[in-house]
């Protein structure tokens, strides 16, 4: 069994004296993975990131990373020319297929397709079948191939006519754009992406509603003579039993105790967890929080938002300019409503997962607001470890608003007094209700762990008939 995705479950930092340092990542596929057990015969093919993941790769040989750097996974990173990984994964990856899922474009000046847009495809090309072949190289007869996400849509395509006898499953980790918004990208390049991805023998989505999408684009582009695929749905859930542990971590407890002072006695805290990413809908929600004190000045001292919002993608100017943006708004609403015994925004900016469980755990409302969403955790992860019960304040385009609809709060994302009357709504809630509603999100939110979503997803492939 193969796994292919750009982004691998460990990377490497450069230390002093010019060695690899390992940090291993987090999740869904990596807890998924873990449960086929560390004696299955799997490898995990992905992409060297920077300097650090190419010096381990150096040292690898290009073989199989250290044991000891994945525990215990076959992880291979392939090391490919910068340059290409630089446009493949910013230029088409994130700041054309991410956009076009995501709904990004401010439309009267972008996208454009020009000249330097071809050439970076072209890279996509390369960047494609470099996994290919090295799957294709690596995997056993009959073995099952699981490629992840928009970086490798014509990995499948590419590997069918490499290796015919594998058994091929593309999964996205994205919502799926509707055949309007899809129809902005170049007439070839649609039909390339989506027969990229019909090579597999399955595609599958976190959501139906995603999978639909993608269905409707294949009859656009394709017509009726498109290939015949199966599409599956995995919604991807919280992993509850590693969540609830890790959370009760010394080094969590410390956080938590530094964030009740920083938030100070008896207040009220509004918690978002997010990269600093555009589909995230950051700024909105700090617009929402600045009118619920305007609507509600009795929450005022009374309530704090803290909002992290960690960096991402700082390659591309787009996410740089957002992220100065958040911090610009956060600050703006501490100077106009602050007070010297208050900061109305607590913002941090410095990724630590300890202190964001500790901010799980202590929030009375959740704010998990994306403009669209594959699933997002954050909102299934908050009820699982919250210790005091959480409300949850939910943007109807998150995947995971189908699971977690019907307990939450829910908001249009673009709507920043609906999402105010929201907050307020749930900052309002009895703590019978908020508790109770709490045990429902959380049934829902762990009802699909992540080790099942990966045996089911590897169990449907192997199923099928070999083609
Ligand atoms: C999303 C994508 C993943 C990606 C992650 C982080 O969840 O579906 O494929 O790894 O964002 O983004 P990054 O560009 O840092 O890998």
């Amino acid at each position: 069994m193969l796994v292919a995705s750009n982004r691998g479950p460990v990377s490497y930092t450069v230390d002093e004296d010019g060695s690899p340092r390992a940090k291993r990542g987090g999740g869904g596929l990596v807890s998924g993975l873990s449960a086929i057990g560390p004696d299955a015969d799997s490898l995990w093919v992905c992409a060297a990131l920077g300097d650090g993941d190419r010096e381990a790769v150096r040292r690898a040989g290009g073989g199989p990373l250290p044991d000891e750097d994945t525990g215990g996974q076959r992880v291979r990173m392939l090391d490919i020319d910068a340059q290409v990984h630089a446009d493949a994964y910013n230029g088409i990856a994130n700041s054309v297929l991410w956009f076009v899922h995501h709904m990004l474009y401010q439309t009267p000046l972008e996208p454009v397709f020009d000249a330097e847009f071809r050439r970076q495809w072209a890279s996509y090309e390369a960047y494609n079948r470099a996994f290919a072949e090295a799957l294709a190289g690596a995997a056993a007869e009959g073995a099952a191939v699981l490629v992840q996400d928009y970086h490798l849509c014509l990995v499948p395509g590419m590997l069918r006519e490499l290796r015919p006898d594998l058994r091929i499953g593309h999964f996205s980790h994205t919502p799926w754009a509707p055949p309007e918004y899809f129809g902005l990208l170049p007439g070839d390049i649609r039909e390339q992406l989506l027969a990229g991805m019909l090579g597999a023998d399955r595609v599958a989505f976190l959501t139906r509603r995603w999978a639909n999408a993608f269905t409707e684009c294949c009859q656009a582009v394709l017509g009726p003579g498109a290939p015949a695929v199966r599409v599956g749905v995995h919604g991807l859930g919280a992993d509850a039993d590693f969540l609830r542990k890790r959370a009760h971590e010394p080094d969590v407890d410390e956080r938590l105790a530094a964030l009740r002072a920083e938030i100070g006695e008896g207040r009220r805290s509004i918690v978002r967890v997010d990269r600093t990413e555009l589909s995230k809908n950051i700024v909105r929600g700090l617009l929402a929080y600045r009118q619920l004190l305007d609507d509600h000045p009795e929450w005022r001292e009374r309530v704090v938002h803290l909002a992290f919002a960690y960096p991402s993608r700082q390659d591309l100017a787009v996410y740089r300019d957002y992220t100065a943006e958040v911090q610009r708004v956060a600050q703006e609403i501490n100077s106009v409503y602050g007070t010297p015994g208050w900061t109305p925004v607590v913002l941090h900016v410095k990724d630590d997962f300890a202190r964001s469980l500790a901010a799980y755990r202590l929030a009375d409302v959740a704010l998990v607001n994306p403009i669209r969403d594959g699933m997002n955790l954050v909102a299934k992860e908050v009820p699982v470890v919250s210790d005091q019960g959480c409300a949850l304040v939910l943007s109807r385009e998150a995947g995971a608003y189908e699971e977690l609809g019907a307990h939450a709060f829910p908001v249009n994302p673009y709507d920043v007094l609906e999402t105010a009357r929201a907050l307020h709504a749930a900052l309002s809630l009895p703590p019978e209700e908020r508790a109770d509603r709490t045990k429902r999100l959380a049934a829902a939110a762990t009802a699909l762990p992540p080790a099942q979503w990966f045996l089911d997803q590897l169990r449907a492939l192997e199923d099928l008939q070999p083609s």
